[in-house]
């Protein structure tokens, strides 16, 4: 938006040293239109004013060729699946009409970005078949903890994948994709150009399981809460390291609302809710993991000179959809769509997809009804609708810092270019 101290001001000398031309085009507009001097230069000040004055808005959209994506469910587009774990219908059923190795029915957040670039949705990383990594690779995969995981898939819940280990990919990635581009063959143009790499945009969507680990590991809120610290630095030590590597802009999600999430109500029934029915305890934990995080950001962006980190409040769009969830067209919010039992449809001995023997006959674990108008998918994930909405919100740059919209993320918060 344009200060008002520039409209202000006009048209006294203190404005002159803006330009010369401002200076030019003032002096022109005083002598000879002396009767509307007044409106025209405030038109001519403005226009100015706007293209000189407020470079960010007058910035071109960053044309980011390629995307490079680290995280977990919240963005995963098939690594665990090519991995260890593959979900099994319904999941997929909106968009895809198949499981596509998201864990919702349809398309996630990383989906909507890459789409609005024009970019194809991402490849996963670990994906053997029929992978295209030209404009951007999927290091994320479900289940992933930022630091070490206490326990690994099968046996235990969690990703082998966290994050260092989704660094260490992704430090490979580059010179072997580089490699087989310049040896030509068939895969060659499958890879990414070099001069993606500092041009890409960087997104994480990284944390929610780490807070989980540690509720689920027989940790109290304070434990957990004590954790953070750890886990963020943890975080920025990646993002450092990925910098290193000649990544230039960063788009952070903070964590989302994760005590508003069936998987957590079901399994706490005692804790403490907040008016729409939230399990408090656990969003002040995130809630605090987010300041953390900010924090973490704004000293990056002191480490790391020529980074763009844009850091977006995820927990906030998140939290609207449990607070006012029919004033966006949706209902339920706190209930899994495709899940069993109790007040949250949410059980932790059969999942989405699943079966289970009830008085002596299988029952298949499907979807809800409509999907459409549903917050939670699974217990733990959001819907594609929900998705989409939160997508809507954050691009705009309303829910970012700086805020600056989805395709301008390559630029520093700065008036000076
Ligand atoms: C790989 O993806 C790009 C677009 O992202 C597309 O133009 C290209 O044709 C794809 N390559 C193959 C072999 O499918
Ligand atoms: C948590 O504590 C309960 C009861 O002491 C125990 O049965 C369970 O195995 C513990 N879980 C973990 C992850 O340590
Ligand atoms: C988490 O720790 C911070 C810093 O010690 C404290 O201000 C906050 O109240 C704690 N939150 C919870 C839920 O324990
Ligand atoms: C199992 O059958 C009993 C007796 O017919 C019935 O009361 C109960 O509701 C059934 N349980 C479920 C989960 O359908
Ligand atoms: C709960 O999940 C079942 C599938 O097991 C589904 O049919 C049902 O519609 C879900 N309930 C709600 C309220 O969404
Ligand atoms: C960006 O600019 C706005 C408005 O001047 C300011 O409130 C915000 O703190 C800045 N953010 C960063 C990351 O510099």
């Amino acid at each position: 938006m344009l200060p008002f101290y520039v409209i202000n001001s006009c048209p006294y000398p203190r404005f002159l040293h803006i330009s010369p031309m401002c200076f030019t085009q003032v002096m022109f507009l005083m002598e000879f239109l002396t009767i509307t001097k007044f409106y025209l230069c405030f038109l001519v000040i403005l226009s100015i004013a706007t293209t000189i004055l407020n470079p960010v808005s007058a910035t071109k959209p960053c044309n980011f060729p390629a995307i490079f994506n680290l995280g977990d469910s919240n963005s995963d587009t098939g690594g665990l699946a090519a991995s260890l774990l593959a979900p099994t219908p319904p999941y997929g059923e909106t968009y895809f009409h198949r499981p596509s190795g998201r864990f919702s029915d349809g398309r996630l957040i990383i989906d909507f970005i890459a789409q609005s670039f024009g970019l194809s949705y991402l490849s996963a990383y670990l994906d053997s078949l029929g992978t295209n990594f030209s404009h951007g690779a999927n290091f994320a995969t479900s289940a992933s903890t930022i630091r070490p995981p206490p326990s690994i898939i099968p046996q235990g819940g969690y990703s082998p994948f966290y994050l260092d280990v989704q660094y260490t990919q992704f430090k490979d990635f580059k010179p072997r994709t580089q490699f087989i581009r310049h040896q030509g063959g068939i895969f060659a143009s499958l890879m990414p150009k070099e001069e993606y790499f500092p041009k890409a945009l960087y997104t994480f969507d990284i944390g929610q399981n780490d807070l989980g680990a540690g509720f689920f590991g027989n940790m109290t809120t304070q434990q957990v809460n004590a954790s953070v610290p750890d886990i963020v630095n943890s975080f920025s030590a990646n993002v450092k390291n990925i910098y290193n590597l000649g990544a230039r802009s960063f788009w952070i999600h903070n964590t989302g609302p994760i005590g508003c999430l069936p998987y957590i109500l079901a399994n706490f029934l005692s804790v403490e809710r907040d008016e729409y029915g939230c399990a408090k305890p656990y969003n002040e934990v995130a809630k605090y993991f987010n300041q953390k995080l900010k924090q973490a950001v704004v000293q990056l962006r002191k480490d790391l000179p020529q980074s763009a980190i844009t850091y977006v409040d995820i927990y906030s769009v998140k939290y609207s959809l449990f607070s006012n969830p029919k004033k966006y067209g949706f209902e339920q919010p706190l209930v899994a769509c495709c899940g069993y039992g109790g007040e949250y449809n949410y059980s932790s001995i059969v999942g989405c997809g699943g079966t289970i023997e009830i008085n002596g006959s299988n029952v298949f674990v499907g979807s809800c009804d409509r999907p459409s108008i549903r917050v939670n998918w699974d217990g733990v994930h959001y819907t594609e609708t929900a998705n989409k909405f939160i997508f809507d919100k954050i691009s705009t740059g309303a829910f970012s810092d700086p805020p600056l919209p989805l395709n301008m993320a390559c630029h520093r918060n700065s008036t000076k270019i």
